[in-house]
């Protein structure tokens, strides 16, 4: 009988196609406020995806500042991320607007701004009479989510000519703040017909009050790839994330994309502003396998807030051939284990291939018993076996899910919880979703506790689309081959080697292998593994006292940390009274000899600063993504060692320290260590070691890369220190001088100034003065960039000037 009954609810769907043809007109578009706002801005401002953000001009009482970031992550962009408006008392912004639906993008990035610690951030937010955010905790709902920053999306209708934005602070003790506002006139996304599921299987038609706010919880590009505001349809600049991190278990069935002869055609009733032609140009079914799709369920998991209504709304195309006719693919959708749609045929719906719609669905969420107030939303594709199709398959193009504010005025949810997983962890942030199909059902579940905040729709992690918009190509996404490298920890897979395999992989410690020597004894170039790998021997011969502090120094470090830009630590040998350690060969030697022109010929520019940012991201992996913090104390040109492709590794970890955790205040006191001409002034001045005097350790890298010279110039009778020499250029207005004469008609000159500038706040005299390791590797980048656009500005004026073919 219920099949029965859902056969005639499935004959009833089918007429829905029809329905669908009424509800878009542009008019409504009509109103176009486009308003991004860098709030405690003092400037206008254009972020990367070239989009003007205003200054924050407004006025309000003292008690409110305009701050910044005490540090500032490097993978979270500058605008509009690098200022907020932060207060103790409430405040309100109030934009004029023209009337109709707007869509709200809310930036808060939970740093610590000037004595406002992040932790301290909880707040309300309301926009008119909605309550958007009650409580809001803004670090733990971005730390939940792993995200760096979180971004909050609404769409309120305005119906009064100004919309107020109120930040209240929870507490007496704690704060508001906001870095951004976005407010962007929209069509009219949300009419439409509803079907609300309940939980007697049987769909009911359900309107949504055009008063109501909605909050957008989930947006996904099903089978696809991330989606950067920038090239969302109808100027809406949202963001569209990969599902695959809330697929359920290993049921991940194909994400695939359109055949090449197929290309998306919007049809009338379906204008593109709905969704971009990449959400449908990609989508994910359950596989080849017929058998294998009748025993499963494509499963999608997303954790919601309890005690609300959600609209779901489900993207479809088809998009290969050969199916183009109607009972090829035939399909249920079931939505919290209740029937959406029996027997869903996307060709019969849309009415061919490549021709895309959508369904939307309203489900309601009861109040769960669940102390965290989270309840996971089930969404299931099932092939139809009743109607016979040529397929058993199934298909999905895109998924969003959006929060109603269907009883009172108010959308606030509970702050997400940071799963035990996460909490001392001593791991980065994931910025970049893990590789695709490689997860592991554990991995899976991982992934769905990250998605709990999905709830902040917290749309992506920055990185991804600052490298999206740097790397990527049309049809993949490439992470930095920096970042991919960034997070990865070791398993502690620290080899023991015997004497005896250690005199044989260097043929006896052959005078003829040694690569280089010092205090501790000499290293030497030798084989391991019947040949196949090329090590380097570190051989601590005479070993005493500090010395062998060093060497355990080095092991205890190096064996747990892995990094792409750290100089790998391969084994060691510990017998009798040897010490020795074998790393990665590092055929290219250490950045010093590269500058000195002496030994090997001098590197042209861009290698310099690719190798400079190679090295900062080492440090800056050890200040910021280990737990406790590691100080390297002896940061300098010849422990840079470069590898067959100039990769920059950080070698010689025999002095470092166990930082202090956090930023800046902390230090911790030691006797003062390290090289001449390397060392903090202000250091050896306090014995107070902080990340701060590698910092200024490398500032005196970059010194040398761009000049050539060395740090100690024994030879120069005008001034032996490098630092004091570059001083004394800059008081005379003669920075040029500075640059390596190798490098004349190199050099961009904007590239120049931002290098050396930076260089020199690096040794700035007082560590306050001197900028965090991520700050110098943010700089670096920003120099690397003007210096390839410079270039092609030349190229560019080269054609121009000169008509030679
Ligand atoms: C702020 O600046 C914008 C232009 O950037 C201007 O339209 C607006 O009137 C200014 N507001 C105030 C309060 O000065
Ligand atoms: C906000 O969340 C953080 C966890 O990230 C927590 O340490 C802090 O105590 C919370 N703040 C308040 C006031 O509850
Ligand atoms: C916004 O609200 C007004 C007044 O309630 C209504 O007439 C209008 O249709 C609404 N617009 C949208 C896009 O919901
Ligand atoms: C498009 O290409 C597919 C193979 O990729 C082929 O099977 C199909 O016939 C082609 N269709 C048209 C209309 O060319
Ligand atoms: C749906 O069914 C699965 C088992 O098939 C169960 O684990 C899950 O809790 C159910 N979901 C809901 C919302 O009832
Ligand atoms: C698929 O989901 C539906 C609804 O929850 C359930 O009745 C059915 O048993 C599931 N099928 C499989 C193979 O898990």
């Amino acid at each position: 009988m219920i099949t029965n009954r859902l056969c005639c609810l499935m004959d009833f769907l089918f007429l829905l196609p029809s329905l669908f043809l009424l509800p878009f007109s542009f008019s409504t578009l009509a109103s176009t406020d486009e308003l991004f706002f860098n709030c405690g801005s003092s400037i206008p401002t254009i972020s990367i995806d070239g989009r003007k953000w205003m200054e924050d001009n407004f006025s309000f009482p003292t008690t409110t500042s305009s701050l910044s970031p005490t540090y500032a992550d490097p993978n979270v962009p500058s605008i509009p991320y690098s200022t907020a408006r932060v207060s103790t008392s409430p405040f309100t912004y109030s934009f004029p607007v023209s009337p109709g639906l707007k869509l709200i993008h809310l930036h808060f990035y939970p740093a610590e701004y000037s004595h406002f610690t992040a932790v301290h951030a909880v707040f309300s937010v309301t926009c008119s009479r909605h309550t958007l955010l009650k409580n809001f905790n803004a670090s733990q709902t971005a730390e939940a989510l792993n995200f760096y920053y979180v971004i909050q999306e609404y769409w309120i209708n305005a119906s009064s000519p100004v919309l107020e934005f109120t930040f209240t602070p929870s507490s007496s003790t704690s704060h508001a703040f906001i870095n951004g506002i976005e407010i962007i006139s929209s069509p009219d996304v949300f009419s439409g017909n509803k079907w609300l599921i309940t939980n007697i299987n049987k769909p009911t038609h359900y309107l949504i009050d055009p008063n109501w706010a909605i909050q957008t919880v989930y947006r996904l590009n099903v089978g696809g790839q991330f989606i950067p505001p920038a090239e969302d349809s109808g100027r809406l600049f949202r963001s569209w994330e990969d599902d695959a991190p809330y697929i359920y278990g290993a049921g991940l069935g194909v994400s695939y994309g359109a055949d090449s002869n197929v290309s998306i055609h919007y049809p009338l009733s379906l204008p593109e502003f709905v969704a971009p032609a990449e959400v449908y140009a990609t989508a994910r079914s359950m596989g080849p396998n017929m058998r294998v799709n009748l025993n499963y369920n494509l499963t999608w998991i997303l954790s919601v807030d309890s005690g609300f209504f959600y609209l779901l709304r489900f993207h479809f195309c088809e998009i290969q051939y050969p199916i183009t006719r109607v009972n090829q693919r035939v399909f249920n959708i079931y939505i919290q284990n209740h029937t959406a749609v029996r027997g869903f045929d996307v060709i019969q719906v849309s009415g061919g291939i490549g021709v895309p719609d959508y369904k939307d669905f309203v489900v309601i969420i009861p109040k769960s018993g669940e102390l965290d107030g989270f309840t996971d939303l089930w969404i299931a594709l099932q092939p139809n076996k009743e109607h016979k199709p040529q397929f058993y398959d199934a298909i999905l193009n895109g998924l969003e899910v959006f929060k109603l504010e269907a009883h009172g005025d108010t959308l606030a949810g509970q702050n997400p919880i940071i799963t035990k997983k996460q909490i001392g962890h001593g791991e980065k942030k994931r910025p970049i979703p893990e590789p695709r199909h490689s997860k592991s059902r554990t991995q899976v579940i991982l992934g769905v506790s990250y998605g709990v905040g999905g709830l902040a729709f917290a749309l992506l992690l920055f990185v991804l689309f600052s490298l999206l918009t740097k790397y990527r190509t049309k049809s993949f996404p490439i992470p930095s081959p920096h970042h991919s490298a960034e997070v990865k920890q070791s398993s502690p897979l620290c080899r023991r080697f015997s004497f005896a395999d250690l005199e044989l992989a260097s043929n006896g410690f052959n005078e003829a292998q040694v690569i280089g020597s010092g205090g501790f004894g000499k290293v030497y170039s030798g084989t391991i593994d019947d040949g196949k790998t090329t090590v380097a021997i570190k051989r601590g011969s005479s070993l005493h006292g500090q010395g062998i502090q060093e060497f355990h120094k080095e092991l205890e470090t190096l064996s747990k940390l892995r990094h792409h830009h750290l100089v790998s630590l391969i084994g060691y040998c510990h017998d009798s009274a040897e010490m020795i350690l074998v790393y990665d060969y590092m055929s290219r030697g250490n950045l010093r000899e590269h500058l000195s022109g002496k030994k090997k010929l001098p590197l042209p520019w861009r290698r310099r600063l690719e190798i400079c940012i190679g090295a900062a991201r080492g440090l800056h992996y050890l200040h910021t993504g280990v737990k406790p913090a590691v100080i390297h104390r002896d940061v300098k040109t010849s422990n840079i060692l470069l590898d067959e492709q100039w990769v920059a590794k950080v070698a010689d970890f025999g002095l470092c320290k166990d930082g202090p955790e956090g930023q800046g205040l902390s230090h911790v006191s030691s006797a003062v260590r390290g090289t001449e001409g390397y060392m903090d002034p202000e250091y050896m001045r306090l014995m107070q070691l902080t990340e701060k005097s590698d910092v200024y350790a490398f500032g005196v890298v970059l010194l040398e890369v761009v000049s050539g010279r060395p740090a100690i110039d024994r030879a120069n009778t005008e001034e032996e220190n490098l630092v004091e020499w570059v001083r004394l250029r800059r008081r005379e207005g003669m920075m040029e001088l500075v640059l390596d004469p190798y490098l004349r008609g190199e050099v961009a000159g904007r590239c120049f100034e931002k290098f050396v500038a930076l260089a020199e706040a690096c040794v700035a005299k007082t560590r306050v003065e001197r900028p965090a390791i991520g700050n110098v590797l943010r700089e670096l980048e920003l120099a690397f960039s003007l210096q390839l656009q410079e270039h092609a500005e030349l190229e560019d004026d080269n054609v121009h000037a000169d008509p030679r073919p």
